[in-house]
């Protein structure tokens, strides 16, 4: 598969104003790539861009948007193509979760979730498909999680949603076999972003906080690889879960994940 030559991308990325969004804009940047970085909060956004074209000499494009919505992908793209702007690789990226039972969750709430980490995702990815394979040595980033190798009680929702992105995402590298784009799921667990300000303290149960830079520095390389697999879970431990799931039965995975969150959320009682 023909390498990433970053110096000719101009990179779609999606919850550019924090967290792994931020770090995926700095380090595309640092290789020369230019940038359309997207997200609700304006202000944010124009900061990074500044500091990105003034330290790295690239251009980035800020779009402020709510991407919560089932059209999003049709959205952007006229919003894109009104400013004469064609991103040459995408990485989805915005997303939250919501942490609590599920019946005590907030509907309203839970279907913004979906909205956006699935619905939003969905149609963003269907949306530039064509225009991403167009040219060889482009590619696509979804994130998912380790959320997404199995059921999580009082993340139930946003479990299920990651199941579904990295699920959708492996089909999609399949399905781009021979296109030269490259198709990867970033599967991180807890890292120290803002993402546990909004869905609440105890979703990371107790496994250890990575650096949202490392996370994002481990998809880099896997994305140098000369034919990257599928999915990434960047840290040991993280893969360790990950994989612990195929040798206990599925009430068993459940019992583990739901023992873990409950004692997570005693602790904060
Ligand atoms: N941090 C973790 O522990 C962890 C672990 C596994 C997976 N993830 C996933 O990593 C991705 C990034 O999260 P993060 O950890 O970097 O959290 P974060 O710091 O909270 O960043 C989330 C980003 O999504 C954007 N966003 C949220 N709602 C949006 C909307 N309606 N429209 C447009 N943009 C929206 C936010 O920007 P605005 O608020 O400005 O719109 C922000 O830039 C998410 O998909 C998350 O599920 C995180």
């Amino acid at each position: 598969m023909q390498p990433v030559d970053f110096r000719r991308q101009l990179v779609l990325i999606t919850g550019a104003s924090s967290g792994f969004g931020v770090h995926f804009a700095q380090q595309f940047a640092a290789r020369g790539a230019d940038l359309i970085l997207v997200a609700r909060r304006e202000e944010r956004l124009r900061e990074l861009a500044d500091r990105l074209e003034t330290g790295c000499g690239i251009a980035a494009h800020v779009v402020p948007m709510d991407l919560g919505r089932i059209d999003a992908g049709t959205a952007l793209r006229e919003e894109l193509e009104r400013r004469g702007l064609q991103p040459t690789s995408l990485v989805n990226n915005a997303g939250f979760a919501s942490n609590g039972p599920f019946h005590e969750l907030d509907q309203e709430r839970l279907r913004r979730e979906i909205t956006l980490d699935v619905a939003a995702l969905t149609d963003i990815t269907r949306t530039y498909l064509a225009d991403l394979r167009a040219t060889p040595g482009n590619f696509l980033i979804n994130i998912a999680s380790i959320a997404g190798y199995q059921p999580t009680p009082r993340l139930a929702v946003y479990s299920a949603c990651k199941a579904y992105v990295l699920s959708l995402t492996e089909s999609l590298w399949y399905e781009s076999r021979g296109t030269g784009l490259r198709v990867l799921a970033l599967c991180p667990g807890p890292a120290r972003t803002e993402f546990f300000d909004v869905a609440g303290p105890a979703a990371g149960g107790d496994l250890p906080a990575m650096d949202p830079e490392d996370v994002v520095a481990a998809a880099l390389r896997r994305l140098d690889q000369k034919d990257p697999s599928p999915a990434i879970v960047p840290g040991p431990i993280n893969k360790l879960v990950t994989r612990a799931g195929r040798f206990v039965s599925r009430r068993g995975v459940v019992t583990i994940t739901g023992l873990i969150t409950d004692r997570a959320h005693r602790r904060l009682d």
